[in-house]
C-alpha cells in the first residue's frame, strides 16, 4: 500500500475520501459540531496535498440519509469547520457527482480545496454501484483514502473507487491508524493490557476472542461486565444482562482460564435504583442486591484496574466503565482515562465513548493514539480485513 507522500500530486485533481461523519448538536437552529476530531485528524493529509499544489477534492458521508437528499445531513458544518482549521476557504459543492461537481472540479486551482456534498445522498454510494464509481473517478487523477472510520464499508467511494484508480494511496491518518492498531495484533510490547467496556457483550466478543491470546491481562467493565458476572453465578440485581449471551461469556471466561490470562471483572460497583441522575446511588460489594443495578465500577475496582494499567507497556481501551454521560456514574470511566494518561508506555484509545471520556478528562494529549474509528476500529481489532484498506493494496 502506497502512502500519499509517495505520489506526485502537483497540479493533479486529488480525490481524498475523508470521514467527516461528525456528531452534531441538532437542538438549535444552527447545527453545531460537538466533536471535530475526525476533521482535525484529516488535516495532515489535506495540508500536505495543498502544499504539494494539488487540486484537492474532498468527499465524505454524514449520517445515514438512506440514499435521499436530507438537508439536516448536509456537510455544510464540516466545510465551515475545515475552513476555520485550514484558514483557507473550503467551498461545499451541492452534489458529489454530475454537472455541479464536474464544474467545481474544473474550476479548481492548484492548492485549492472543495468539499463535495454527502456521498450518501445517492443510494449508489452504499451499493458500490459501478456507474457511480465511474462518475466519481471522472473527477480525479489521483485517489487517496484517509477515511479510517469508514474503512469497514465496501462502498463506492472507498472500495469501489480504489479498485478503478491507477494512482492511489493511503492518507496519513489511515496510515497511522493501521500502524497503531496493527501493533496490538502483531507485536505489542508486553505486558499488554486490554480494557473493554460498553453495554453489549455481543459488540465486543470477537475482539475479546482475538485479543485474549495476545494480551497479558484483560479488564472488563461497563454493563457487559454484569453478563460476565452473572455467567459465574454472581448476583447482579437488576443490572443490564444479555441473557442470550451468558453462554458466550462463560466460554470466554473458560478460554481465558485455560490460556492462563487473567480476565478481571469489577469486584465492587456503584449501584443505583434507576439509571438516572436523580436516582438514589451507593457503593456495593461484588454481589448486587435486588432492586439495585450496576451503573459504574466501584472504588476498589478502579484501583485494581489502575494498577494493571500502570504495570503495562501497552494499553488498549475501548468502551466506558459505566453510564458516564451521567456525572454521578462517570467516576470509573474517568479513573481509567486518568490511569491511561499516567502510563508512560503506548496507550491506545478507540470507540466514541472512551474517546469522549479522554477528552472530558482533559488528557487527550497524553494518549499515544486516539482512534477516529468506531465500528472500523472494532472490526480491525477483530482481525477482519477492512475493504477500504484492502482495496488500496
Ligand atoms: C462511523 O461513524 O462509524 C463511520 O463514519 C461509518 O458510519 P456508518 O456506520 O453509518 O457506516
Amino acid at each position: 500500500m502506497k502512502i500519499i507522500d509517495e505520489l506526485d500530486l502537483a497540479g493533479k485533481r486529488t480525490f481524498i475520501r475523508v470521514d467527516y461523519n461528525v456528531p452534531l448538536d441538532k437542538s438549535g437552529d444552527v447545527r453545531r459540531i460537538t466533536d471535530d476530531s475526525r476533521i482535525r485528524g484529516s488535516l495532515p493529509t489535506v495540508r500536505y496535498a495543498l502544499d504539494q499544489g494539488a487540486k484537492v477534492v474532498l468527499a465524505s458521508h454524514l449520517g445515514r440519509p438512506k440514499g435521499k437528499v436530507e438537508p439536516t445531513m448536509s456537510l455544510a458544518p464540516a466545510a465551515g469547520r475545515l475552513s476555520e482549521l485550514l484558514d483557507q476557504h473550503v467551498t461545499l459543492v451541492g452534489d458529489c457527482v454530475g454537472p455541479a461537481a464536474q464544474e467545481a472540479v474544473a474550476a479548481l486551482g492548484d492548492g485549492e480545496v472543495i468539499l463535495l456534498e454527502n456521498l450518501r445522498f445517492h443510494p449508489e454510494e452504499e451499493n458500490n454501484d459501478p456507474a457511480f464509481v465511474a462518475m466519481l473517478a471522472s473527477l480525479a487523477d489521483v485517489y487517496v483514502n484517509d477515511a479510517f472510520g469508514t474503512a469497514h464499508r465496501a462502498h463506492a467511494s472507498t472500495a469501489g473507487l480504489a479498485g478503478v484508480m491507477r494512482e492511489k494511496a493511503a492518507g496519513f491518518l489511515l496510515r497511522d491508524e493501521i500502524k497503531h492498531l496493527g501493533v496490538l495484533l502483531t507485536g505489542a510490547e508486553h505486558p499488554f493490557v486490554a480494557i473493554l467496556g460498553g453495554a453489549k457483550v455481543s459488540d465486543k466478543i470477537t475482539v475479546i476472542e482475538n485479543l485474549l491470546p495476545r494480551c497479558d491481562a484483560m479488564l472488563i467493565g461497563g454493563a457487559m461486565a454484569y453478563t460476565f458476572l452473572k455467567a459465574q453465578g454472581i448476583p447482579v440485581g437488576g443490572s443490564l444482562v444479555e441473557e442470550d449471551k451468558l453462554e458466550m461469556a462463560a466460554k470466554a471466561l473458560a478460554d481465558a482460564k485455560a490460556k492462563g490470562i487473567p480476565l478481571l471483572l469489577p469486584s465492587d460497583h456503584v449501584v443505583a435504583e434507576r439509571p438516572s441522575a436523580d436516582a438514589a446511588a451507593e457503593v456495593s460489594g461484588l454481589d448486587i442486591a435486588d432492586g439495585w443495578l450496576g451503573v459504574d465500577i466501584g472504588p476498589e475496582s478502579r484501583k485494581r484496574f489502575a494498577q494493571e494499567i500502570a504495570s503495562a507497556k501497552t494499553v488498549l481501551w475501548n468502551g466506558p466503565m459505566g453510564i458516564f454521560e451521567i456525572d454521578a456514574f462517570a467516576g470509573g470511566t474517568l479513573a481509567i482515562a486518568d490511569a491511561m494518561a499516567r502510563n508512560p508506555g503506548t496507550t491506545i484509545v478507540g470507540g466514541g465513548d472512551s474517546v469522549a471520556a479522554v477528552g472530558r478528562a482533559g488528557v487527550a494529549d497524553k494518549i499515544t493514539h486516539i482512534s477516529t474509528g468506531g465500528g472500523a476500529s472494532l472490526e480491525f481489532l477483530e482481525g477482519k480485513t477492512l475493504p477500504g484498506i484492502a482495496a488500496l493494496g
